[in-house]
This record gives structure tokens, sequence and C-alpha cells, in this order.
């Protein structure tokens, strides 16, 4: 017994006595606990769980979301709902990884100078976000949200949306073929009122179509960026979810 006690240490000694062998070491045990972690990662054949509902943006509601990048909204506004009773009683259900699945970048955020809008498409009249985003002031007079009077009044470029869907599909965003030679129609057919949109609808199922802007006889980036926020948050319906599981 004594001897194998003493071989073992005498073993053990080598790690002890030359550091490069002990961080070598370190180095294995550490290797093997991450590729415990991490390698079953890679045969899973999804992480994020996928729900009912989510789709890839609307090329409309794509350049708003590239407006929104732009202004630099998510200084002020986050874009997720954590699973704490405030917030799901103020902001509704909490959010799900697959609701950003094709956020590309995400728009988590953890600055919430104004509030979360991670729902809220819906909550507010096309005119109220126009006034809104004219001026914050007009709606609600306490407001210090800086006013964004160029959006309504600046043509939609709409130029390099087929290449944005192209990059967001090298990312895995599932655009068709079809979704990418169309993009330039569906951002008319999605901001006019008397369109047929019917395809647009079948392609982007719950895509609200209509002039968002509230200036028919120009497409602006008002309108793309308030065809975005009102889709905030309106693809999944939780009801089709258990509805006691929205607070913890
Ligand atoms: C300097 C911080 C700041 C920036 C930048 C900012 N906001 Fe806000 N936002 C606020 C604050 C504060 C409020 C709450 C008061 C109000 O409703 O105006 C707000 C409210 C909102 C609301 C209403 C949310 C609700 O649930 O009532 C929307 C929508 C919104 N902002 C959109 C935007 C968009 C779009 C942009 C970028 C174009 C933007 N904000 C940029 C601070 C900001």
């Amino acid at each position: 017994m004594a001897s194998q006690g003493t071989s073992i240490w005498a073993k053990h000694q080598i790690f002890e006595k030359h550091t490069y062998w002990l961080m070598l070491g370190i180095l294995i045990v550490i290797s093997i606990g991450g590729l415990v972690e991490i390698a079953p990662l890679f045969y899973l054949k999804g992480t994020v769980e996928t729900v009912q509902g989510m789709r890839p943006y609307t090329p409309l509601e794509l350049m708003g979301r590239n407006i929104y990048i732009r202004e630099g909204c998510y200084n002020c506004h986050s874009q997720m709902i954590r699973p704490l009773r405030d917030e799901v009683e103020r902001y509704g259900h909490y959010s799900l990884a697959a609701e950003s699945m094709y956020d590309h970048p995400f728009q988590w955020g953890s600055k919430r100078t104004g509030p979360d809008l991670a729902r809220v498409g819906g909550k507010y009249s096309d005119v109220w976000h126009q006034e809104h985003l004219h001026n914050p002031r007009s709606v609600v007079p306490a407001s210090i949200m800086p006013a964004y009077p160029w959006l309504s009044q600046t043509k939609l470029n709409a130029k390099h949306i087929q290449q944005d869907m192209k990059v967001l599909r090298l990312e895995g965003v599932p655009y068709t073929d079809e979704d990418i030679a169309n993009a330039q129609a569906d951002i008319l057919t999605q901001s006019t009122t008397d369109a047929d949109a019917e395809a647009l609808q079948k392609r982007y199922p719950k895509a609200q179509v209509r002039d968002f802007d509230g200036n028919p006889a120009e497409l602006t980036e008002a309108d793309a960026l308030i065809a975005y926020l009102q889709m905030l948050g309106t693809l999944v319906d939780f009801k089709l979810y258990d509805n006691k599981a929205n607070v913890r």
C-alpha cells in the first residue's frame, strides 16, 4: 500500500515541480470540461426552439429595422422582456429566444431610457407613431425622446434591399429566391392601401398592409419605420401557449 501511494506521489510531483507540465495538465482538464459542454451543441438540430408564427421580416419591415439601427433607437430602447413579474405585467409575455432568431444583429439591449419595444406593435395607431416620431412632446408632453422629423420627409431608398436580404440569407435567414426577386415590389405592395397583397401575405403571414406614414403620395422612411414598429411582437400568438407560464 505504502509503495503504491509513494508511486502516485512520485508521478504527481511532475505537475507540482514543473510549471509547464502543470499548465498543460490544467489545459487538458479544462478542455475536457469545455468539450462536454460545447460538443453536443454541434449535434443538436437547433439550439433555439422554434415557435409557431415566426417568419423573416418583409422587405419594408427590414428597411424600417435598418432605419431603427441607423438612428440609434437602441441607445434608449431594449427589445427583450425579461421573465420577471413587473416586466411581464408592463410589456406582455417575456421574450422567447426564437423571437429574435432572424435578427442580425439582435436588438435586445439593456439600456432603457425609454420603454422596451419588443411588443410595441399594435399598442398605438399609425397616427400616434407619425406624431410621436415627428415630435414626441406632441403626444407625450414630458417625453425626453429626440424628434425625428426628417423620417416623414425623406424618400425611402430601397436600392440595397436585395443585397441586404442575400447577406441575411448567408446568416441563416430563410429568404427564398422568390422573396429576394420580389423585394422591391413587396415594398410598394405593403405600403399601399389598395394593392393586391395576397402573394405578399402568403410569403409573409400576418404582414400588415397599408400606408403607414399618412402620406399615400410618397413612400418615406417613416413608412418603413412605422411598419417595423407595428409588427414588433405581433407574430407569435401566445394564446397557443400556456398562460400560467407567463409569470414566474
Ligand atoms: C434619448 C433616448 C431615446 C431615443 C434615442 C429614442 N427614444 Fe423612443 N422613447 C424614449 C422615451 C424616454 C420614451 C417614453 C416617452 C415617450 O413615449 O415619448 C420613448 C418612447 C418611445 C415609444 C413609445 C413606447 C411605449 O410603449 O409607449 C416608441 C414607439 C419609441 N420611443 C420609438 C423610438 C424610435 C423608433 C426611436 C429611434 C428613431 C427612438 N424611440 C429613439 C427615449 C428615446
